[in-house]
This record gives C-alpha cells, structure tokens and sequence, in this order.
C-alpha cells in the first residue's frame, strides 16, 4: 500500500519528503474550473453537484499531484442547511439572509448537505480509479465563531462589527447560535468521514476578530467540543485546526482544542509556532500573494519553510487561500519545487 505522506505527518512522522496541498487549489486561477462553472451557472450549484464537485476536486490533483485532496464545497453551506438563505453573487461574495436563531434546525442539515457526502464519495473513487493513491482526502467545515460571525454580519466584513456587538451584548443567544452551529458540524463532519473523507480541517478563518476572552469562550471552547466528539466517533481521522490571525493565542489553540494538525499564517514563524504546539503537526505558510508574485521571491521563500521544517512533522501549504489572479505555472514550479526538496 502507498503511504500517504499527509496522514503519517498527521501522526506526528518526520516524512521522507514534505507533502503538500493548498488552501483554494480548486478554483478561479484554473481555466477549467472557470468553464465549468460557467456551464453549470454558478458557484453554489457546483457546491451541490456531486459529480461536478468531485470533477472540480480532482482538477488541480491531476495538474499538480498534491497530497491532499480538499472536498470542493463552502463553509457557507452550513448555515444555509441550518435554514439560513444563501447566495454568491459574482464579484460580491456570499450574502446570507435574515438570521432567526429559533428556527434553526440541525436536525435536518443532512437534507441539504447529502449531495457532498456523495461527492466525498465520489472523490475517494476518483482517486483510486486515477491512481493518485498518495493523496489523501480532507474534508472540511467552519468553526462556530467564524460561521457565526457570516450568519449575524450576513456577509464578509472588514471587522465583523455587528457580530462582535451581538456576542458581547446577548451572551445567551450568541452561545445558543454557538452550540446549534457546533451540533450540526460534528454530524457534518462526521457524514463525510463515513463518505470518505481522512482527515479533517477546522477553518477559523476569522480568528483575529475576537479578543482574547472571546478566543476563550468563542473559539477554543467550541472547537474542543467539537474535536472531542470527532475522535470519540472517528478515532483514526486527525484534525487540522486554522485560527487564522490567533497571534499569541496561537499555543493556547494548539494544547487546548485537542487537534493533531495546526495551520499556520503567513505572518507567524514556523519555529515560534512549533514551541507553542508541542506534539502536533504544522501546515502552512507561504503567503499567497507570494506565490502570485512568482520568481526569485517565491522559490527562496519556499526553500527557507522547507529547510526550517525538515525535521519537524510538517505539510506545505500556504497561509491563506489561492488568489485568483495566480498564474497556473507558479503553482506548477511550487509543486515542483516542494516535491524535489529532500
Ligand atoms: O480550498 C479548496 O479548494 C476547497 C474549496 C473551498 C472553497 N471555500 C471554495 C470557494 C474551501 C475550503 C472554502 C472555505 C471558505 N469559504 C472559507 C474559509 C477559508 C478562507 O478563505 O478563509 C471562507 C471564509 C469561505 C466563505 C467564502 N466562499 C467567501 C468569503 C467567498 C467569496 C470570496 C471569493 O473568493 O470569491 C467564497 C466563494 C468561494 N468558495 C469560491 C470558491 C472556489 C469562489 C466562488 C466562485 O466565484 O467561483
């Protein structure tokens, strides 16, 4: 059997040769992916087409050859298997409708959210079939504060203002939303393990929004119970946590929620980062725009994540997701450049 080298990392193995993925590798930059999406008329019913989502999936595996391979889906359909309405506007990014907390309901997500299971599925017969038997299949959601933050704010914000008003001012709801969020992602995440799915990332993409009480209350204690429930569950499948912008409450996340994997931004430093979570893996960090850039800038800067990592369980990524303005050949020479490294 091949070893696939992003779960043994997972375990805490210092691997032969540093695996890797990236965050947003299915998307805008690939010629591909643009037409698809054009056919089918639109991002959420790709989201909800298991064989269009397992095909967008595969695009950038069969171009690059990752380690991973991240479900195509949104953090987004959470909240709208919960019954709040979504939509994607081109250009404008996602626009949630009114939030009424009392009339979520996690009980029924799975009506929503049955077709990903089926492209988890999809996509683990894909692999086989195509013979990337090195890559590893991660599934995904949003952690409840950053999903929380979209549901009050209904849409991206620079500071997340209204939600940050909401929690502080009606504790009671805002914890009530926290655990209804909480409830329906451990049974999302733990239908797409049973679909297939290996290992699992936590995108708290919008960590930095909290203090450090609300990183206490609204992200550490939640995801806990969250990460708890999965290995109670699935004891085999290892969990990535990403508090993106954590700062200094980067160690309290790490010894604290109980994951295996922890992203890393790209303005933390890897060796800080290590100190701070003993035992657990790293993924991350080159910037995106970096890799945008390309050239001279890109290839050092890649070098010097690999040489400080070598001897620590690591996986390549980047910091944040691929900017759509990224030329499909920096991807390609970062994929190379990754897999010669020794
Ligand atoms: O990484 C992957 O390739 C898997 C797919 C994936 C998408 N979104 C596809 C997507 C994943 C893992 C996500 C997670 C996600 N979605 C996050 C967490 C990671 C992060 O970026 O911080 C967040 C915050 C979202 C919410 C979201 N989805 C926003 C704010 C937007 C609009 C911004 C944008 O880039 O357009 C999306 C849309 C989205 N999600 C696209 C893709 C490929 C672009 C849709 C399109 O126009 O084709």
């Amino acid at each position: 059997m091949t070893e696939k080298l992003l779960l043994s990392a997972l375990q805490g193995k210092v691997t032969r040769r540093t695996p890797f993925w990236f965050m947003r590798q299915a998307g805008r930059y690939l010629p591909e992916y643009r037409e698809l999406r054009a056919q089918k008329g639109g991002f959420l019913n790709l989201v909800y087409d298991p064989l269009a989502a397992c095909e967008i999936t595969m695009q950038p595996i069969r171009r690059f050859g990752m380690d991973g391979a991240i479900l195509f889906s949104d953090i987004l359909v959470i909240p709208q298997a919960l019954g709040q309405s979504l939509e994607f506007t081109a250009g404008e990014g996602p626009q949630l409708g009114d939030l009424n907390i009392a009339s979520l309901n996690p009980a029924r997500i799975h009506e929503t959210l049955s077709p990903i299971y089926e492209t988890v599925s999809n996509i683990r017969a894909s692999l086989k079939t195509e013979g990337f038997h090195h890559t590893a299949l991660i599934g995904f959601a949003g952690s409840p504060w950053t999903l929380a933050c979209y549901m009050i704010q209904g849409q991206g914000s620079k500071d997340f203002g209204k939600a940050k008003h909401f929690a502080l001012q009606n504790p009671a709801q805002f914890n009530a939303l926290l655990d209804i969020i909480l409830e329906a992602t451990i049974a999302y995440l733990s239908a797409q393990v049973k679909a297939g799915a290996e290992a699992l990332q936590l995108f708290e993409s919008w960590a930095s929004m909290a203090d450090t009480k609300g990183f206490e209350d609204w992200i550490i204690k939640p995801t806990a119970r969250i990460v708890t429930a999965l290995r109670t569950l699935h004891p085999q499948t290892p969990i990535i946590g990403f508090p993106k912008g954590a700062g200094a409450m980067l160690g309290r996340y790490a010894t604290e929620t109980g994951v295996q994997g922890l992203g890393i931004d790209s303005l933390t430093p890897l060796n800080w980062a290590a100190e701070q979570a003993p035992g657990l893996a790293l993924q991350g960090n080159l910037d995106p725009w970096v890799l945008a850039a390309g050239g001279e800038a890109m290839e050092s800067r890649a070098l010097a994540i690999l040489n400080s990592m070598k001897n620590h369980p690591f996986i390549f990524n980047l910091g944040h997701g691929i900017d759509k303005s990224t030329p499909v050949e920096h991807v390609e020479t970062l994929s190379r450049i990754i897999k010669e490294f020794r």
